[in-house]
């Protein structure tokens, strides 16, 4: 059975809006499921965590659940999961702890493909601690990371190995565990920025291997949080950012100084229960397993939402290599092993600031830029181009409102 997108369409209120939101790698709406645990929280918990007193108990229960469910999400422990502002903040707090794993003379690598946020801040830290920092470059033909380039830049004093599971530009998807197979054989660890892959596909860090995970739950259908996982036997070597007499026995608390936001964390389970309800709406629920119900009824859910953004990406990519002077920047096919609907083009002879401007009186939101992946445009010559047109989709959208887009774009390239 096809994704049923008007079932889908009604959980997100935002999207009774009359526009079309395309501008989703940006950021989500998100289902009611969601800011229904959030308001029901404000409403009746706002009150201190960890005091003896029932209503704090009560309240402190709804906020381990956000974690629990999170850790769910992504096939991880609790205590493995860091809820902070966001990824930028979250990848800051943690480079600063993981000093202690450098030596001088060590290597570390960053991609020129990642969103800064996966690289600016190792590089500040390579710089403080005299460590090398060494770049895995682009291919300027397709704007892809290739395992090929990466070989000749590892060696015995590579330490960490900085990339991304999805260009938030390209829509490229990146072999993680692959990538990761070769870094560990090599004796570094990875850390994977995650943001631009996680609304789109099933994350299970287990099976990617992967030792540091970031993604921003804000563009994955809930608030403004950051979910960082950090493996437990690194979490367990890396120092404490808190207070020197907080107990960090749950190890999480190492990276969250101030605690968590409590209202959103405890809106975090209606992600799930989104998902969950997706599911059992397309699927016989008897049909689910007791053990490991709620991976196999995610995993069910990101089938249909996959199979359905393949359908979207097609149609839209179908339209872009059939217009003269349009180039696709990332994979020109829409097969779902390859890439995600996050679809960025240049236009000849047209600045990318010029054409989303003229949808905006028709109410499709899109959007140009950089997006804070400078490196990867400043490398493939679009800065002055004013970066690229980016549409991104998400299983929210609808056949109908790619076919608006098209007709738009139509009268304007
Ligand atoms: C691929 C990618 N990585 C990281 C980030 C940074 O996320 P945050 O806004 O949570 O710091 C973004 C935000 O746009 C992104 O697209």
């Amino acid at each position: 059975m096809p994704l049923d997108v008007e079932f889908v369409r009604r959980q997100f209120p935002a999207l009774s809006s009359g526009w079309a939101l395309m501008d989703n790698a940006g950021g989500s709406v998100m289902p009611r499921q969601v800011s229904d645990l959030a308001s029901d929280y404000m409403r009746r918990y706002q009150v201190q965590l960890g005091a003896s007193y029932g209503l704090s108990v009560e309240a402190g229960e709804l906020v381990a659940d956000g974690r629990q469910a999170m850790a769910d999400f992504v096939g991880a422990d609790p205590d493995e999961i860091i809820l902070g502002p966001s990824t930028t903040i979250n990848l800051e707090l943690l480079a600063g702890s993981l000093r202690g794993l450098f030596e001088p003379g060590d290597e570390l690598v960053v991609t020129h493909l990642d969103h800064e946020s996966n690289v600016g801040v190792w590089r500040r830290l390579a710089e403080t601690l005299d460590v090398t920092v060494r770049e895995w470059t682009l291919r300027p033909e397709t704007a892809s990371l290739e395992l090929d380039d990466l070989e000749p830049l590892l060696n015995d004093r590579t330490r960490l190995v900085c990339f991304t599971h999805c260009s938030n530009i390209a829509g490229q998807i990146l072999d993680v565990a692959a990538i990761t197979e070769r870094v560990h054989a090599a004796g570094a660890k990875v850390c994977v920025d995650g943001v631009a892959f996680a609304p789109h596909r099933r994350v299970d860090v287990r099976a990617l291997g992967v030792d540091i995970y970031a993604l921003s739950l804000y563009k994955t259908y809930g608030p403004h949080v950051g979910l960082l996982y950090v493996r437990r036997d690194l979490l367990q070597q890396a120092a404490s950012r808190n207070h020197y007499f907080v107990d960090d026995s749950k190890l999480n608390l190492k990276l969250e100084p101030g605690n968590t936001n409590y209202e959103l964390a405890a809106s975090l389970p209606g992600i799930l229960d989104y998902f969950e309800a997706l599911e059992s709406h397309h699927f016989d629920l008897e049909a689910v397993p007791a053990k490991g119900a709620r991976s196999v009824r995610l995993n069910r859910a990101f089938e249909l939402i996959t199979e359905h953004e393949e359908r979207l990406a097609k149609r839209l990519l179908d339209y872009l290599r059939s217009k003269a002077g349009v180039r696709i920047v990332g994979p020109e096919g829409h097969d779902r092993a390859t890439r995600v609907p996050t679809v960025s083009f240049t236009v000849e002879g047209q600045k990318s600031s010029s054409i989303p401007p003229r949808l905006d009186p028709h109410r499709v939101a899109i959007r140009y830029g950089h997006f804070y992946a400078y490196r990867p445009i400043r490398d493939l010559g679009l800065m002055d181009n004013d970066g690229v047109v980016r549409v991104s989709l998400v299983h929210y959208n609808t056949e109908a409102e790619v076919d608006r887009l098209i007709e738009l774009l139509d009268s304007v390239l």
